[in-house]
């Protein structure tokens, strides 16, 4: 009889053996890790999940200030916030909607524990740059790559360029039925710490080598774990992820090429040297150039059969021809929650003692992203993809045409 593994002995599953029931997972991560480059994934129940693992890893904690963008979905913030710590807010470039590399280095104060730039509508932040600034500040830069899984910078995929990328699954690049997310990072000490936010003692103490990470273990997690069925959809997304998301990028370009002599609509900007992931296809709106706002517009696109949406004005449900916009919505700086600074009660986080200087959210405080979300009207994922091709692109920019056309009526 062989000695216990216990005390020293061989593994009765040994090397290159597994049970069966953790196939499905680890075959997500490691083929994510494959995919992307990224040394180290860990599939989580969604990207909220995966951003709020990332912020824990990174330390993030009362006190601290968290650099992103108002020009996001909420829950890049809700992570910051979950975390007590409070979101500072950068504007956005015009161009890419991604976070201003300027406006970012003015915004940087000693209680800046990390940078949060957020990969919107698939069109991947400027991570090169913000990484050099986070490195003279000694921080380090989680990336919200929620929209953007497949897109990429100079070649390389996202998942390997920030200290730390979120994905998220929940009807994305990639994309899993029952939602999910991961996070991959090259550097282990995160990759382990990052456990401790979501994970069940037991995953912990089977992945972590860090004593300081097992020990705290005991704090339990929150169990945002990727359902095994989700991460076997996955997989199979990941295989043929880029022949979809090259597929969607021949028609967004298709769209570009036909709405750019449009005047007022200006077609979404590819930074050279970035690979656009499409998520949404955003262009601008001009409402001087016919005398009609983008909501007129949008809701005339709307009744012509396309889907668009003011993604940030209308937290994404104002032109669900079914469903009632959640909330006013915009720029998260101008949200109710960032005016009135009492997330839990007592003022915390915002205005809690380790707060150095409390943060005050104002209307004018972030001129480009108030102006984005005023012009911006978006086409959505599923209306970009195979099986929709040119012909159906045609559609669009024949209802986008046929309203031009007809602009005097929608006057108001
Ligand atoms: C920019 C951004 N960040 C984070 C998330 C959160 O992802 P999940 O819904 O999987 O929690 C989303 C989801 O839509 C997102 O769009």
């Amino acid at each position: 009889m062989s000695k216990l593994a216990l005390f020293g002995g061989p593994k009765a599953i040994g090397d290159g053996q597994q049970l069966k029931s953790s196939w499905n997972q680890k075959s997500m991560e490691e083929g994510l890790c494959e995919y992307t480059g990224a040394k180290y994934a860990k599939c989580v129940s969604s990207g909220t999940a995966a951003l709020a693992s990332g912020l824990f890893a990174a330390g993030v904690g009362p006190g601290d200030e968290v650099l992103t963008v108002a020009y996001t979905w909420v829950a890049t913030s809700g992570a910051i916030l979950r975390n007590n710590a409070v979101p500072i807010f950068a504007d956005i470039d015009p161009q890419t909607f991604t976070m201003d590399v300027e406006d970012a280095r003015r915004k940087i104060t000693p209680q800046t524990k990390a940078i949060l730039p957020v990969d919107f509508y698939g069109h991947p932040a400027p991570i090169p740059e913000l990484m050099a600034l986070a490195e003279e500040h000694g921080i380090v830069v989680i990336e919200d790559a929620c929209q953007a899984a497949t897109a990429e910078i100079n070649g390389v995929k996202l998942g390997s360029i920030a200290h730390l990328t979120a994905f998220s699954w929940s009807g994305k690049p990639i994309y899993a039925p029952e939602g999910g997310g991961a996070y991959l990072t090259n550097d282990r000490e995160l990759f382990e710490r990052g456990l401790l936010a979501g994970q069940h003692p037991t995953v912990i103490q089977g992945l972590a080598t860090d004593p300081e990470v097992v020990k705290h273990a005991s704090m339990g997690g929150t169990g945002d774990r990727m359902s095994p069925v989700g991460a076997t959809a996955a997989i199979q997304q990941l295989l043929d992820a880029d022949a979809r998301t090259n597929a969607r990028i021949r028609n967004c370009e298709y769209l570009t090429e036909k709405l750019a002599d449009i005047p007022g609509i200006t077609p979404p900007y590819v930074r050279s040297g970035y690979k656009h992931a499409y998520h949404y296809y955003t262009c601008l709106w001009a409402p001087d150039e016919y005398g009609v706002s983008r909501d007129r517009f949008c809701q005339a696109l709307n009744a012509e059969g396309v889907y668009a949406i003011a993604y940030v004005m209308d937290a994404n449900y104002r032109f669900a021809p079914e469903s009632e916009p959640i909330q006013a919505g915009g720029p998260l700086h101008l949200r109710t929650m960032f005016q009135e600074r009492n997330l839990y009660g007592k003022g915390c986080p915002f205005l809690c003692p380790h707060v150095k200087n409390p943060p005050v959210y104002r209307e004018g405080d972030l001129p480009v992203s108030e102006e984005m979300a005023r012009r911006e009207f978006c086409l959505s994922q599923p209306d970009l993809s195979p099986p929709c091709d040119e012909n159906d692109m045609q559609l669009v920019v024949d209802a986008i045409a046929k309203i031009i056309d007809n602009i005097d009526e929608l006057k108001e």
